[in-house]
């Protein structure tokens, strides 16, 4: 796995920002896989600014959501449908009827599941992952022990998850239990994963994704296997790697035609 660290997550967010904005430049038919929770929030944010100050062309660009709560209608402020629209959708040239989020209202949530594996293969594949961390490792809503092969399916999540996004509900026991998620096989098939993680309490979930054995308790460990996984961290979440030295050092030599902030000329 590449390993980017930065000082800040505003600054690892920019260069998030960058490696998106290049794929969507290069191939602005492109198709993004997208997560939701705090930690991408900025480089969404910096996508905006790209849109709207640089004419960053989002029109042709088709969009995966990795996962939603059962239950919850589109609308409703906590849904992963509400949040996608409120931080990037409603702020860039997105074309709605290419932009996919599992339907968490489904009242087949098996054929749910099977139609969105279908559309997503029908879109050619996704390009590029987006990935978020949570504090015990899960990546999508793939909870410890979830099968390293699984399918776009309905997962129960764990009580540190729900008390993980309590802070959105209010109370854990308003936390939906259930939701639909991609799965890890359907992650690993992606072409390029971006892994974003910032802050101290991400620290031993990095170092267990990146350094730990693979393991489904563990099941972003499995990105080790994937050939084009970068993982864009703060000095916090990277606090725990036994080779951050070495990641630094190696992203600091990189020769210039690998860097991803691009110099662009005006107009
Ligand atoms: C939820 C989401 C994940 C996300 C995780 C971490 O579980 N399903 O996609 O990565 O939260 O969220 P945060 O970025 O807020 O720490």
């Amino acid at each position: 796995m590449e390993v980017i660290i930065q000082p800040t997550s505003e600054q690892a967010s920019v260069i998030g920002a960058h490696i998106i904005a290049n794929l969507v430049r290069d191939n602005p038919a492109c198709v993004l896989g997208l997560a939701t929770g705090g930690t991408p929030i900025p480089m969404y944010n910096e996508l905006v600014r790209m849109h709207r100050e640089e004419g960053l062309d989002f029109s042709r660009v088709t969009t995966f959501n990795l996962d939603e709560y059962v239950g919850l209608r589109p609308e409703q402020p906590q849904s992963y449908h509400a949040f996608m629209w409120e931080h990037l959708f409603s702020h860039i040239n997105v074309a709605r009827e290419r932009i996919h989020i599992p339907n968490g209202m489904a009242p087949d949530i098996v054929a749910e599941c099977e139609a969105y594996e279908a559309a997503i293969k029908a879109a050619g594949g996704i390009d590029l992952q987006v990935l978020g961390i949570g504090s015990g490792g899960h990546i999508g809503f793939n909870e410890k022990s979830s099968s390293l092969a699984s399918r776009t399916r309905i997962k129960t999540l764990t009580a540190q998850t729900q008390e993980d996004n309590a802070r959105f509900f209010g109370r854990p026991e308003d936390v939906p239990m259930h939701v639909i998620t991609m799965g890890v096989g359907t992650i690993m098939e992606t072409r390029q994963v971006l892994l974003l993680a910032f802050g101290q309490h991400k620290a031993q979930a990095i170092v267990d994704a990146v350094e730990g054995p693979i393991s489904a308790m563990h099941p972003a460990s499995i990105l080790q296997m994937h050939p084009v996984a970068k993982a864009l961290l703060d000095d916090g979440a990277a606090s725990k790697l036994a080779l951050n030295e070495y990641y630094r050092w190696v992203y600091d030599h990189k020769p210039d035609w690998q860097r991803f902030v691009r110099k662009r000329s005006k107009g």
